[in-house]
């Protein structure tokens, strides 16, 4: 399988890239830190059929539109690069709520304008999201964030509709915390954090058995739901006492 990862040189996409480095599948890894991108390909060289780096930053869209039309054969593409502001109450600066849209939200589209009509032209396709349990709620300090998430959640269903019935997969999969240097960042008590790898396979286990929606860790999961079922008051309420 030819499998394109964004966002490959740390964190989950990087991990996810381990797992899938095996004898059957090209791996085509995107990010703008080169060097970190030829480390993996280096150590990855020799399990997998073949690595191929793609340095590009996905904010750049013709620059990113280029190497897709560059791009070999895709069967499976994972929609990784992500970026969070951190956590703040203050009121975000324009250019930066613009940054973190055109890279969790725009870039995707960018990247499937070009992927989606090989992938109609052959039947078959695999487009996985990363999204966000974050997306389910929006907490007063990362609430750019959560709206990017949850848009994305909007734009995958819209897609699954649409193209399901072409051949199309599409997989979103929101994760709770997962150890990363997004999530290292972070200064307060991230309740369920996962490490790194066992994340990563929970991940790659849902897209193996192509779920079409994959929330987790469950128990997170099940205590936002809790919390989304309340009466609006008292979500209100919770709020206000967790961001006093
Ligand atoms: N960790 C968590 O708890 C968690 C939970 C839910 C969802 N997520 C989502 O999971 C995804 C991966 O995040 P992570 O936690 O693994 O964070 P991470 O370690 O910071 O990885 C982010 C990746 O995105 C790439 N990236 C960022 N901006 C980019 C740009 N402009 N152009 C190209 N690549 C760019 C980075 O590469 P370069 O810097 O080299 O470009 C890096 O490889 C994100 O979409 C994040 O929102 C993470």
């Amino acid at each position: 399988m030819k499998i394109l990862i964004t966002g490959a040189s740390s964190g989950i996409g990087e991990e996810l890239a381990r797992l899938y480095a095996v004898k059957e599948n090209e791996l085509y890894l995107l990010a703008r830190r080169e060097d970190r991108l030829q480390k993996l390909k280096s150590e990855l060289a020799n399990h997998a059929k073949a690595v191929k780096i793609i340095v590009c930053d996905v904010s750049e869209f013709d620059k990113l539109q280029q190497k897709m039309r560059e791009l070999d054969e895709i069967d499976m593409v994972i929609l990784n690069a992500g970026i969070s502001l951190g956590h703040s109450l203050e009121i975000t600066p324009f250019d930066e709520f613009k940054r973190l849209y055109d890279v969790n939200i725009l870039s995707n589209h960018a990247i499937l304008e070009i992927l989606l009509p090989r992938f109609l032209e052959k039947k078959n396709g695999k487009i996985v999201f990363i999204s966000s349990l974050a997306s389910l709620f929006s907490m007063p300090s990362s609430k750019v964030y959560s709206s990017s998430k949850r848009a994305l959640n909007a734009y995958a269903e819209g897609l699954r509709y649409k193209y399901e019935s072409h051949g199309i997969k599409v997989i979103n999969i929101l994760p709770g915390f997962i150890k990363s240097e997004l999530t290292d960042k972070n200064k307060f008590y991230m309740p369920f954090l996962l490490d790194t790898h066992t994340g990563a396979v929970a991940i790659k286990k849902a897209i193996d058995k192509n779920k079409k929606f994959y929330a987790f860790p469950f128990r997170f999961y099940f205590l936002i739901k809790l919390f989304l079922s309340l009466p609006p008051f008292l979500k209100h309420r919770v709020i206000k006492v967790l961001f006093k």
